[in-house]
């Protein structure tokens, strides 16, 4: 582990328990960034109490006792521990660093199966701006837990069941199969929808074939099941096209569709009710999940069978959740789900856990996706009011960037490629530069900026360091050093590089990528400084010095480009 926070934590907290006794090991020093120094360790303040001792005293034993340490250490103000390292470590650690393959991300130990619930449109209707960003976020999760050698196990739990679809199904008959293809794998899903529903609501012999057909599609009914394919099946045709165009890791083999555990429910009700974690309450199935009350103060309901006989988003829930605990094997959940759905998840998680389904040992973990908003502060929609088609709203990213991209000088040959890039990254890092659970405004002009904290300015980044490489005629792969650290400029970028393994795990631990996107930042902005301070391949620079500012450029480059990888940000060799 060469993160300095954490190995500075380790350190401190042995000097701890040897100033003050082994009950102070697992302290927290607080060691925080510093104006003064590379850091700050704020503990003394908060021992001083519990030691009754005076706070700068504490700090000047705690000082004396961090013998043998890799820097600097005074103590300032009521008793803050200044700490500088010593540049010798930081440049040992970023060769290491240099030398690892993996660029000082770890490997999770033991490795962890991760089922990861994203995405997950609804067939019947557009897929929409809101299942954009859990499928950016959840895509981002899958890659960085894959990438620490967890399992993951993807699971798209498309709305692809349900009363609707016989509505669906009828109407697909009523235009002949060939049009309805064509309508849905264009992403017309919602005006399909508002057409059958217009007729469901105005033709009463519609409404009637439409609610035989939900029974025949819930017996399995052969032909019923086989348009119930055709409709599918050109739905996902289309989603397919914009997962493509997204870059995003979801395949077919990953869709897990409500669908699939029709078969379960009836099963899901009995064994929920045998076991008296479900009771009927006015004719309804339901599960009571102690601490959950209406505004009433009345205990709140999860409904697992309607009054009707029906079964409902939660009974299909709850079926999943027993499927991905008893089957895949999980030991993590992450539902990367829209959060207006809190109180559902956190209902089914304890309807679950009262039930045994959901052992201790497996967390299961909403990462709640925020809204997105429109620049007016409202929900993002068109101007007349619909939801916004999101091939057009992709397409018209491309196109923003390839025009931006043209007022700079590319050329045509090269620019297409790089414009799918710069467009496709700038969406995807505007929902991951951004905490998954704050709503954000969508705004094209701020997230294709190429300055700011923005995909351009990070690809454009690391395709400066390339072609520093290029230039010099040099081979990242080949810069190995030795480093040595002269200029403050480059001091700071070993010193800001060397975070790059821990921000992973914690992004992995915490379930948040903006973490990574951030650090991806810091490290962009660093470099920035340090190659305005310190050439590279100009004539004049020694041969020692070039060749560790080399090494520093690869190290650079490699974690900017792993990290950009982890967010499913596309790395463009040029730009
Ligand atoms: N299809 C749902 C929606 O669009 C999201 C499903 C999330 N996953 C789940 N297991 N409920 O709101």
């Amino acid at each position: 582990m060469t993160d300095p926070q954490i190995v500075l934590t380790e350190r401190v907290q042995q000097a701890l328990a040897n100033a003050f006794g082994s009950e102070y090991a697992d302290a927290d020093p607080l060691i925080r960034p510093s104006q003064f120094a590379d850091f700050q360790a704020n503990v003394a303040m908060s021992l001083a109490k519990r030691l009754r001792r005076a706070p700068r005293e504490v700090a000047e034993t705690l000082k004396a006792a961090l013998s043998d340490f890799p820097g600097t250490v005074e103590v300032s103000g009521p008793g803050f521990l200044n700490i500088t390292l010593d540049d010798s470590w930081i440049a040992s650690e970023a060769a290491e660093m240099l030398a690892d393959a993996r660029t000082g991300v770890g490997t999770a130990a033991p490795s962890q199966t991760v089922v990861i619930d994203y995405s997950a449109p609804n067939a019947a209707k557009e897929m929409h701006v809101g299942h954009l960003r859990t499928t950016i976020v959840g895509d981002s999760l899958a890659r960085v837990h894959e990438h620490l050698g967890n399992h993951v196990v993807r699971q798209n739990h498309l709305g692809d069941w349900g009363t609707p679809f016989g509505m669906l199904i009828e109407h697909l008959l009523d235009i002949g199969e060939e049009a309805a293809i064509a309508q849905l794998e264009a992403g017309m899903g919602t005006e399909y929808y508002q057409a059958a529903r217009a007729k469901f609501d105005s033709d009463e012999t519609f409404k009637l074939r439409s609610r035989v057909r939900v029974t025949t599609l819930q017996s399995g009914d052969p032909e019923t099941m086989r348009l119930w394919h055709v409709f599918m099946d050109a739905t996902i045709r289309y989603f397919d096209k914009v997962y493509g165009l997204l870059g995003v890791t979801l395949t077919d083999a990953d869709i897990a569709g409500e669908s699939i555990y029709n078969p379960m429910l009836e099963k899901t009700c009995d064994d929920l009710q045998a076991a008296g974690v479900a009771v009927l309450s006015e004719g309804a199935l339901c599960v009571f999940p102690p601490g959950f009350t209406g505004s009433d103060d009345k205990p709140l309901p999860l409904i697992i069978r309607k009054s009707d006989g029906g079964y409902g988003y939660a009974t299909t829930d709850m079926a999943a959740v027993r499927y991905r605990v008893d089957d895949l094997k999980a030991d993590r959940v992450l539902y990367v789900v829209g959060a207006d759905q809190a109180l559902h998840f956190r209902m089914v998680f304890a309807a679950a856990r009262l039930a045994g389904w959901l052992p201790d040992t497996v967390s299961a973990e909403h990462v709640q996706i925020g809204m997105m908003l429109g620049k007016d502060g409202r929900r993002f929609k068109t101007r007349s009011g619909d939801s916004i088609k999101l091939m057009e709203l992709l397409q018209e990213a491309v196109d923003r960037a390839d025009a931006l991209l043209d007022e700079r000088g590319y050329d045509d040959a090269t620019r297409a490629e790089i414009a799918r890039a710069v467009g496709m990254g700038a969406v995807k890092y505007a929902d991951l530069s951004v905490s998954h659970d704050s709503e954000y405004v969508f705004d094209f002009d701020r997230m294709l900026a190429f300055t700011g904290n923005t995909a351009p300015y990070l690809q454009y980044a690391q395709a400066r360091i390339r072609s520093i490489f290029r230039k010099g005629d040099f081979d990242p792969a080949t810069a190995t050093g030795p480093i040595t650290l002269g200029h403050p400029a480059e001091r700071a970028l070993a010193l800001q590089v060397l975070g790059f393994g821990a921000v992973v795990e914690q992004v992995a631990a915490l379930s948040e990528p903006h973490r990574l996107a951030a650090f991806l930042y810091a490290t962009a902005t660093t470099f920035t400084a340090f190659v305005e301070n310190c050439p590279v391949i100009k004539e004049g620079v020694d041969a020692e010095t070039r060749a560790s500012r080399l090494a520093l450029c690869a190290l650079t480059l490699r974690v900017l480009h792993t990290g950009l990888d982890l967010l499913g940000v596309p790395v463009p060799d040029r730009m």
